[in-house]
């Protein structure tokens, strides 16, 4: 199988930026990924996503399955034809979707039998069932292993029981993966908040041989910031420094910049675009609420900072009024800023990293934060 070059241009302490090679383009790392879940990243036209900045966008396997289901959208040409996203996407396996969204689900060795929580109706989604809708169907540029998000808190042999379960499944993910010249999977490092499963999960995930990339699993599921920055500090240096580390559905700024300090490469999260239909806007000092009646009167842009268009065209008083009138505009723009925010603070990584600048960066970061 593919496993696409990975050119580490500069290191500082443990981060790193570098360009994962695709056959649909270059990922610049540190990589934030916008989610796009049921083919669209939520209010925001793919064209503008692109202009944000963003290499790469993340597809479910979960949400595209059942609506408007895997076979149809093999029949309209696979994902990118369907969405208009020509660049790489990467597609989550579906177990954790399954997990947080549908009520009733059966697991079993064979994988894990659920009920949609749109319409009730039954699927299931196994280790090679996924492979097919994921790498044959959708047609993802990166690929997930089919694995279970262990439960927070979880006791040890409770992890390490789901940690193995994910090791199996991802040996079957891997052989039903086969060999594939434009198309990559990666591995899910399980082991919730404990030090030897976390390792033994990279290691034996190493020795599975194949995989195009590592990610992290299972965290962001409770165990609150300070537990999430114990285990990268030691699960990054358990995983190969040849090969792109994913921190899976993290996070917040300053998750992303700790996160990125420690050795991390890529990551995604709904934040953006959830918070700017909520209002929330964000910024070095964290998130504000455009609702807020200061604002009715600020003729200042969005954020004159950010090289966005929604940024710096749109004044804090006209988006005030907006998200207030329930214009969906108003969710757009914030949407768009928020995006463009992330984008805008990958770069600046990028370029402290290759200025050999980080800790300051990220001690400037850290002291921001209101
Ligand atoms: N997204 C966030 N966490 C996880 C995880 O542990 N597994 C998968 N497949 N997706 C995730």
């Amino acid at each position: 199988m593919a496993v696409f070059p990975f050119d580490i241009h500069a290191t500082d302490g443990a981060a790193r930026t570098g360009t994962l090679q695709t056959a649909r383009g270059d990922i610049q790392t540190p990589a934030f990924m916008p989610v796009g879940t049921a083919a669209t990243v939520k209010g925001v036209y793919m064209e503008q996503v692109r202009q944000t900045g963003a290499d790469v966008i993340l597809g479910n396997t979960y949400h595209l399955m059942l609506r408007p289901g895997a076979e149809r959208l093999a029949r309209l040409g696979g994902l990118h034809h369907f969405c208009g996203w020509g660049g790489p996407m990467l597609t989550d396996s579906g177990g954790f979707q399954v997990w947080s969204l549908s009520k009733l689900r059966k697991m079993s060795e064979q994988g894990v039998e659920f009920r949609s929580h749109i319409d009730g109706s039954r699927h299931m989604l196994s280790p090679e069932r996924s492979m097919e809708i994921q790498a044959d169907l959708l047609g993802a540029d990166i690929c997930m292993q089919f694995d279970e998000c262990t439960a927070y808190p979880s006791t040890h042999e409770q992890a390490r029981t789901s940690m193995e379960l994910s090791l199996r499944w991802g040996e079957r993910s891997l052989e039903r993966f086969g060999d594939r010249p434009d198309q990559t999977l990666f591995a899910i490092v399980q082991g919730s908040t404990f030090e030897d499963l976390r390792i033994e999960s990279a290691a034996r995930s190493v020795s599975l041989g194949g995989y195009g990339g590592y990610a992290i699993g299972g965290l962001a599921v409770g165990e609150g910031h300070e537990a999430m920055c114990r285990v990268l500090d030691f699960t990054c240096p358990a995983l190969p420094t040849d090969r792109p580390r994913y921190l899976m559905g993290v996070g917040k700024p300053i998750d992303i910049v700790e996160a990125v300090y420690r050795g991390v490469d890529m990551f995604d999260c709904v934040i953006p675009t959830r918070s700017g239909r909520h209002g929330q806007v964000w910024a070095d000092t964290g998130p504000y609420n455009i609702r807020k009646a200061e604002f009715a009167e600020d003729d200042t842009p969005l954020d004159a900072t950010v090289n966005c268009p929604a940024s710096q065209t749109y004044s804090k008083a006209y988006v005030h009024h907006l998200i207030r009138s329930q214009e969906m505009l108003g969710q757009m723009i914030l949407s768009w800023h928020n995006i463009a925010y992330f984008q805008d603070l990958m770069a600046r990584m990028r370029r402290a990293i290759h200025a050999s600048e980080l800790d300051a960066f990220v001690t400037e970061f850290r002291r921001g934060l209101t």
